[in-house]
């Protein structure tokens, strides 16, 4: 059988006709394309992820007890002196790198371009929030004498963009040789049928499979591999879309050592129970973050003998590993969520159809989903203030306006303008 014949085989198992059309319809270059990405796609995981959609989400017995954490603003002087020693040392001595995870398609923003290229109105002459990160890192180099090693994270759909917006800025002056652009995979988007989308360009419509592909991505990339030959012993990762996100903590790092962890985390309290955010626990004993939904009211509402909520930890996207932590959560499979979204596609009759409803699912994995194959983490409880201005919506809670209020405070508080 030839290469086409067996693809068609493979498509009508799996009750894919409009692709076998598509195929016959196509010649030479992209019908090549087309085969390879056949080829490429497990349909058999496609479509048990297809299915899963379709099941009740069922409720296991599961253990969930509060988890432990210190609280960075109540560190006795000689533990934060020892933590931060520990964690200069690291980062002085060349073996700390930072992942930003930009892979996102920051779909509530509506931003058009990748979501590093949106441009925060702070201080009158605004400023892009690849270059807040950047700022952030600078400001450690010059701090403990170094250059730590940026990896930054692209989905197939931005990566040309993002390239090409960082090229442009000259990376906002950060050494080029010390940025790495990845890029992590995709998966394909399904209708409420079962069929895989097709796009504009002829092709199985794929999207970015969420932030937890972060650690796959990394080592399928080669940049894991980087990492280990630079003598690397920490990686930081983070989002690309906190404007107070600090990338070197030390104290964080050097508590992680102290405590001999594989991962650590740094968290803010909730702003109130029933905030939706993830918070941290302890689910049949390994740490796990449990998303707001999840949480019964009870517990989101729990407090404990000093008043302070049980499970009041968010996950705020900043989080620490060994190289060999991200080694051992990129070979492990994590499970996928998926989302039913609006994504254009093209029809039987070669028309771009564009939904106003909802008509797809897309299938994430979540980085936090890896925590549970550790047997502990250590995390470092930060302050709102200080760490936390996420941009995530157009308007209200979350948005440039609240992010631009937190920044300048901050810097302000700082005594310093950036
Ligand atoms: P979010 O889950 O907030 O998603 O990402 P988003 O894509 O930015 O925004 P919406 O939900 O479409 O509005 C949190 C972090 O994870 C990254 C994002 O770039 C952001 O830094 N991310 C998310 C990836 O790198 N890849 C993904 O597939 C998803």
């Amino acid at each position: 059988m030839d290469r086409e014949q067996e693809a068609i085989e493979l498509l009508k198992s799996y009750n894919q006709n409009h692709i076998v059309n598509l195929l016959k319809k196509l010649d030479g270059v992209k019908k090549q394309e087309l085969l390879d990405q056949i080829d490429r796609i497990d349909f058999q995981q496609i479509m048990e992820l297809y299915d899963n959609t379709k099941k009740e989400i069922e409720i296991k017995e599961n253990k969930i007890e509060a988890i432990s954490y210190l609280d960075k603003a109540k560190l006795s002087k000689e533990q934060r002196e020892k933590f931060d020693k520990l964690g200069k040392d690291i980062i002085r001595s060349g073996k700390y790198a930072v992942v930003t995870m930009a892979g996102g398609q920051g779909t509530r923003l509506g931003h058009d371009g990748p979501k590093g290229t949106f441009k925060l109105d702070v201080y009158g002459k605004g400023k892009y929030l690849f270059e807040i990160l950047k700022d952030n890192l600078a400001e450690a180099n010059e701090k403990y004498n170094t250059v730590i090693p940026w990896y930054i994270m692209t989905s197939k759909e931005n990566n040309k963009a993002t390239v090409d917006f960082l090229e442009k800025h000259n990376y906002f002056g950060y050494p080029k040789e010390a940025v790495t652009i990845f890029t992590q995979s995709e998966l394909p988007l399904v209708d409420t049928e079962g069929k895989l989308l097709i796009s504009k360009d002829m092709k199985i419509k794929e999207a970015s499979d969420g932030n937890g592909g972060t650690y796959s991505s990394l080592r399928a990339s080669g940049a894991l591999a980087d990492m280990k030959d630079k003598g690397i012993k920490w990686v930081f990762i983070g989002g690309v879309d906190n404007v107070l996100l600090k990338m070197a903590d030390v104290t964080l790092l050097g508590m992680a050592i102290e405590k001999k962890v594989q991962i650590a985390s740094k968290s803010v309290v909730k702003a109130n129970p029933h905030e939706k955010v993830g918070v941290f626990c302890k689910m049949n004993g390994h740490p796990k973050v449990i998303e707001y939904a999840e949480l019964p009211e009870k517990m989101a509402e729990e407090v404990d003998s000093d008043g302070e909520l049980k499970y009041g930890e968010s996950h705020i996207m900043c989080n620490l590993y060994t190289i060999e932590a991200i080694e051992k959560a990129s070979k492990e499979p994590l499970i996928y969520h998926s989302a039913f979204k609006k994504n254009s596609y093209i029809d039987e009759d070669g028309k771009e159809v564009i939904p106003e409803e909802p008509n797809s699912y897309k299938f994430e994995s979540f980085i936090f989903d890896a925590f549970e194959f550790f047997d502990d983490i250590a995390i470092l409880r930060g302050k709102r203030e200080d760490d936390f201005a996420p941009v995530k919506n157009k308007e209200g809670v979350d948005s440039p306006k609240t992010a631009k209020e937190l920044y300048e405070k901050f810097w302000n508080r700082q005594n310093k303008k950036v």
